[in-house]
This record gives C-alpha cells, structure tokens and sequence, in this order.
C-alpha cells in the first residue's frame, strides 16, 4: 500500500458510505467500555476499530489529524498511510473517540468522528490548543470575532438574530482557564451550558441551534479538534475561528514542523478546510445532537450522522447489528 496520489477524483458521495461505516465501527468496539470508567481501553478499542475499517476503504490516504506524532502514537498518527492505496489521494482527520473520559463516565455527548478531503483540504495542525469561537448557519460573515470580548460577541450575536443577550446560550468547555470568560459571559445576563469535554459536540451543536439550543461555542481546546468541528461546520453551515494558543517552545516548534510560520493567524472555517470534506460521527453516549448506543438484547443500534459540503446534505443513519 501506498499513498501516492493516484489522481482519481474524489468521488465524495461514493466514499461517505464508506466513511459512515468506519465511524460506525469504531463507536461499535468502544461500546462494551462505556461506563467502565477506562479512558485508555475505550480510546484504544475505537483506535482499533477506526483503522482496521479505514483501511478497507478504496483511497490512497493519509491521516492529517490523528491519534499524535508517529512517536507518540502507534496507530493513526499523522502522516500514516491508510487505506488500501487503490483511489484518490485523500486527507484524513479523525478522533476514533471524542470524549474518551465522558465515554468512561457516561456522560452525555462523546463521539466517534471522521472527515475527509482531496489531498491538501486541511490544515495541518499540530497538537496544541486553540482558541476557538463558533456560531451556526444564517448570519453575516464576521458578525462575531476572535477579537471582541465575550461581551462584545452575545452582543453582537443577539443583535444580529434580533433577540436580547439573555436569550442566547453559549457553549463552553468548564475548565480554570475559562473562569474569567465565563464570568464575562454571565455578566451579560446570557446563558452557558457547561461541558465537561468534548469541543467538537459543542461547536457542531451551534449549527443546529433549534434543536441543542446553544448559540455560540467560545474557548479553547484541542487544535486538531478545531479543525474536525470546522470540517463538520463546513458541511453544517456556520461559522468557526481558530487561533492556535501555544504555551512552550515545543509548541512552537510543533507548529513548525506542521508547516505553520505565522503563529498568530486567525483560521477561519475555510482556511482550516480549503475544498469539499465529507464528515462522519457516531454518538457513542447519547446527547443532544446525536443518541448514542443502543443495547438491546442480542443486538447493538448505532445512528451516524453522515455529512458531504458540496451538497449540503445532512443524514442521520441507523444501523443494528446483531452481537
Ligand atoms: P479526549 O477525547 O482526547 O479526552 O479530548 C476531549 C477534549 O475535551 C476535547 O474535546 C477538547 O478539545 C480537549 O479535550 C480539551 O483539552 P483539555 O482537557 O486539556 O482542556
């Protein structure tokens, strides 16, 4: 196998069948770990799963966002070839197990996720945090940015959807670093729904607002998880910043090796996603977006949210399977 780009067009709607069984597969093997309290075997078992089934699948691709750098991670780390090398060249990002911690708990919301792209759709970001701030489909580009306060962006939001600061709820992830932003936000009468982990939920939850009801996604987290939740934005509609955050020189320097010279760059959805992404997750614990596994006796039921951004089109695909 390898993965040359063979030059065979990126057949988008034929490949996200394929795309929604690797989700599929990895929520399915992550399932007995649910509420085992195992990060590592629940993330792991997904791991499994996610490559075994990528590597079925008819591309020459490689893995852009990943499990680590090929030292720290022996499976789907960036760079590794997958697939069976016979297709088009692709980029592939993917987070076997999104919320490996709510996963062990049981908590509401954790995924299994995947995108892919023709060769070169993707920003390549190194593992480092990120700033990030996302809303849904249906507003003026720039109506809220990375450089306005938390006030300035409920303000602007609930001006730009005709409503008052206190019916706008933002998302965000409950951690020390976020204490004075949340503060802020609480300040202008809007509400927050806390998350306990899991980013890439939280942004997608923006885009369909009518049905998670949240607004607004603000705060940092995991760089590679921005790009994930802009390639399923760019499918969803919406709109997502990313500003990569850095904390050391090792950072740094990861960022460089990703090819990345200008540290303080604003990415918007479609810098970090430059062409058409097909996007698949499956809920693994239930939430607002997504049920998550179903265990009935003698069978297994997953629902997969499979997505293409050239057409806009949304499914929501059931699958049992007898165990
Ligand atoms: P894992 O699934 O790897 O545990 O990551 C979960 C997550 O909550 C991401 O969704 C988020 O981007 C990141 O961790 C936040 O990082 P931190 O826990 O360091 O704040």
């Amino acid at each position: 196998m390898t993965a040359k780009d063979t030059s065979t067009a990126f057949e988008d709607r034929m490949l996200s069948l394929g795309l929604a069984r690797v989700a599929e597969q990895a929520a399915l093997a992550s399932a007995p770990l649910v509420g085992r309290g195992d990060e590592k075997a629940a993330d792991q078992a997904a791991v499994n799963a996610m490559r075994e089934q990528l590597n079925k699948l008819d591309i020459a691709g490689v893995v852009v966002i990943g499990e680590g750098e090929r030292d720290e991670a022996p499976m789907l780390f960036i760079g590794e070839e997958v697939g069976t090398g016979n297709g088009p060249g692709v980029d592939i990002a993917l987070d076997p197990l999104e919320g490996t911690t709510l996963t062990a708990k049981d908590m509401p919301n954790a995924l299994t996720v995947i995108a892919m792209g023709p060769r070169g759709s993707m920003l390549h970001a190194p593992d480092t945090y990120m700033d990030k701030l996302a809303i849904g489909p249906g507003f003026a580009e720039g109506v809220v940015t990375l450089d306005m306060s938390p006030t300035e962006r409920v303000e602007a939001l609930a001006v730009a959807k005709g409503c008052k600061p206190t019916d706008i709820t933002v998302c965000i992830l409950e951690r020390p670093r976020h204490e004075a932003m949340i503060a802020e936000v609480r300040g202008t009468g809007a509400a927050i729904r806390l998350i306990t982990d899991g980013d890439v939920a939280g942004v997608m939850h923006c885009a369909e607002s009518d049905l998670t009801g949240i607004d607004m996604y603000m705060g940092s987290g995991g760089a590679p998880e921005g790009v994930l939740a802009a390639s399923a934005l760019k499918c969803m509609g919406g709109q997502i910043y990313g500003r990569l955050l850095f904390r050391n020189d090792d950072e740094k320097a990861r960022a460089a090796k990703a090819g990345i010279t200008d540290l303080d760059r604003i990415y918007s959805r479609d810098e970090m996603v430059t062409q058409d992404v097909i996007f698949a997750a499956t809920g693994v614990t239930g939430g607002t977006l997504l049920p998550g596994i179903k265990r009935m006796p003698g069978w297994l039921e997953t629902t997969t949210l499979l997505m293409r951004s050239k057409t806009g089109s949304v499914r929501r695909m059931q699958y049992r399977t007898p165990v």
